[in-house]
């Protein structure tokens, strides 16, 4: 797809089909998470792919009753990211889920990006930290979000020069 129709069609999909994702296209989509720039190219941000029904279920419940859609996903990846290797973590997964965005939308699928850190789960327990212990993941590690993947069962409009807000653009200064 051309990158400026690209960047226009993708949008958070809620709501997704009953329908397996092929492991080739869950590879795919990682795989331009994975060659995301990060700082000082440290590679802190790794993901996790979870298409265990019963996982799913359990992430779900991440974030509290606003998130329920995510149990419809086909799969969810999990962006990790050690915290130790540099204090640009989160830039470094966000770069990594914002490609994998965009990867999902040219290959066809719904993404929405669900966010973990400084976010509460059930029974108010810290979603990075519930996330953490359903997947193992080491401490020196942060969940810092994950993005549910599907095939589509709604169609967002796709953005135009219009829904632009072109009092954010400043030049030179504020
Ligand atoms: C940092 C960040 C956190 C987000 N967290 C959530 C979330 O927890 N749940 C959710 O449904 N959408 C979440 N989103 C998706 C936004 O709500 C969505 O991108 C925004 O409303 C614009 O809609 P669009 O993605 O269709 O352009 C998040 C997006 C970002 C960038």
């Amino acid at each position: 797809m051309d990158f400026n129709e690209l960047i226009r069609t993708r949008r958070s999909v809620r709501k997704y089909k009953d329908i397996k994702i092929d492991d080739e296209l869950l590879n795919e989509i990682v795989k331009a998470g994975l060659l995301a720039p990060t700082s000082k190219n440290l590679k802190s941000s790794e993901v996790i792919i979870v298409t265990d029904k019963g996982t799913i279920k359990k992430l779900a419940k991440a974030r509290i009753n606003s998130q329920a859609f995510t149990e419809t996903a086909a799969a969810i990846l999990v962006v990790i990211a050690d915290k130790e290797k540099t204090s640009a973590y989160i830039e470094d997964a966000s770069n990594t889920a914002m490609l994998m965005l965009l990867e999902a939308e040219n290959l066809g699928l719904g993404a929405c990006w669900i966010q973990l850190l400084g976010r509460t789960g059930i029974n108010d327990l810290d979603s990075n930290q519930y996330v953490k212990d359903i997947l193992n993941v080491p401490t020196n590690y942060d969940a810092v979000l994950m993005i549910d993947l599907g095939y589509k069962d709604m169609d967002p409009r796709a953005y135009t020069d219009s829904d632009i807000n072109m009092e954010r653009l400043h030049r030179e200064e504020f």
